[in-house]
């Protein structure tokens, strides 16, 4: 997969979503809701009759703003938009979510969209590389955390329930190479080891596809159905501490948002039982890397679970029922 290729792909035409498509009574959350892909993809999510829609977001007066505009785009749709404060550099504010997620009758489709794009080492609260905790440490979390409330309600109505990963193209383009590490979650919290932003972003989209991979070897597909996909370049705010030559690329060959949108629920709502598993791009099931689909990708697959695993033991080892959330 090439840099070249991905441009072309920017023009290739992508599916629309059928005008059928219909979530009426369904519950979906959506993290990074507040703004970008997750605020189109809410906003289509209430304007195809979702009863209620939750904004998982980090920041209360953007959340309450994306509400109002989504509000105002849908003045007579029947969800309930919901504000749940999620801030993905703190795992407490992720087992609190997973809670609350927990009291609904029903949650449908979880969609696991907020990830940063960093420019330069950072560190959360939990003592991990922001890029690291937001988009794989903690977002596994909240997979995890939400996986009993998507299966209750599965089983309720006898339909399986939708877990789908933002993740991307850029997956295939790091060498990856803290593969050959003991432990690659520790060798890529080393800040002496980070040597560039860009393959950190592409590495934290990779552990995304392998996590996601191993979820959906772990989850029966009848109950849930886990995926993940490449929304290609969208005109968002995810390269917002980049150099203007990127930003300039994504206001030029980035999708809309809007169309960003319809390929996330193209994956999460349009595509059936056989998208368990299996990565999406320009609204198709593609193969994901020539790593990930290798013998050592199977491996490496089995080691992030077990490194993910410890980790989040480790940081939030207090926490009542941990145990049995790896027990998918
Ligand atoms: N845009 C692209 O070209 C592209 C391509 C491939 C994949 N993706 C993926 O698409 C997903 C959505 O990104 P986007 O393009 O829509 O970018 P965006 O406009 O920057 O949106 C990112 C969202 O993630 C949220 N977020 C960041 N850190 C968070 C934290 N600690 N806790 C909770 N939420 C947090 C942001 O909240 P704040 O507003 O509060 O920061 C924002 O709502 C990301 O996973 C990204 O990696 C994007």
């Amino acid at each position: 997969m090439t840099l070249l290729g991905s441009i072309f792909r920017q023009f290739v035409s992508i599916p629309t979503l059928p005008a059928t498509l219909s979530l009426k009574g369904q519950t979906v959350l959506i993290t990074g809701a507040n703004t970008g892909l997750g605020l189109a993809t809410a906003r289509e999510c209430v304007g195809r009759g979702a009863a209620k829609v939750i904004l998982a977001v980090r920041d209360q007066a953007k959340g309450d703003a994306a509400k109002l505009s989504i509000q105002k785009s849908h003045p007579s749709a029947p969800a309930t938009i919901d504000i749940w404060h999620l801030d993905l550099l703190s795992f407490d504010s992720v087992l609190a979510i997973g809670k609350r997620a927990a009291q609904l009758p029903r949650l449908d489709i979880a969609l696991l969209n907020a990830g940063v794009f960093k420019f330069v080492w950072s560190t959360s609260p939990d003592g991990f590389e922001t890029g690291l905790q937001v988009n794989h440490l903690a977002t596994a979390l909240l997979a995890l955390e939400l996986l009993p409330t998507l299966k209750r309600t599965s089983k309720e109505l006898g339909s399986a329930s939708r877990l789908t990963f933002t993740s991307a193209e850029t997956h295939m383009f790091t060498k990856f190479e803290e593969q050959s590490a003991d432990n690659m979650l520790e060798q890529l919290n080393k800040e002496e080891l980070y040597k560039d932003a860009m393959d950190r972003y592409c590495v934290t989209k990779l552990l995304n596809v392998f996590w996601a991979r191993e979820l959906a070897v772990r989850t029966p597909r009848e109950e849930v159905i886990v995926s993940y996909f490449n929304p290609g370049a969208v005109d968002t705010g995810i390269h917002r501490d980049a150099n203007l030559l990127i930003r300039k690329f994504d206001r030029y060959v980035g999708r809309s948002v809007e169309q960003g949108a319809s390929l996330v629920l193209d994956a999460a709502a349009v595509k059936g039982p056989e998208s368990h598993g299996q990565y999406m791009s320009e609204g198709k099931i593609k193969p994901p890397s020539d790593l990930v689909l290798s013998e050592k990708g199977s491996k490496l697959q089995k080691k992030l679970w077990n490194e993910t695993e410890e980790v989040l033991k480790k940081q939030v080892a207090s926490t009542d029922g941990l145990g049995d959330i790896f027990n998918v």
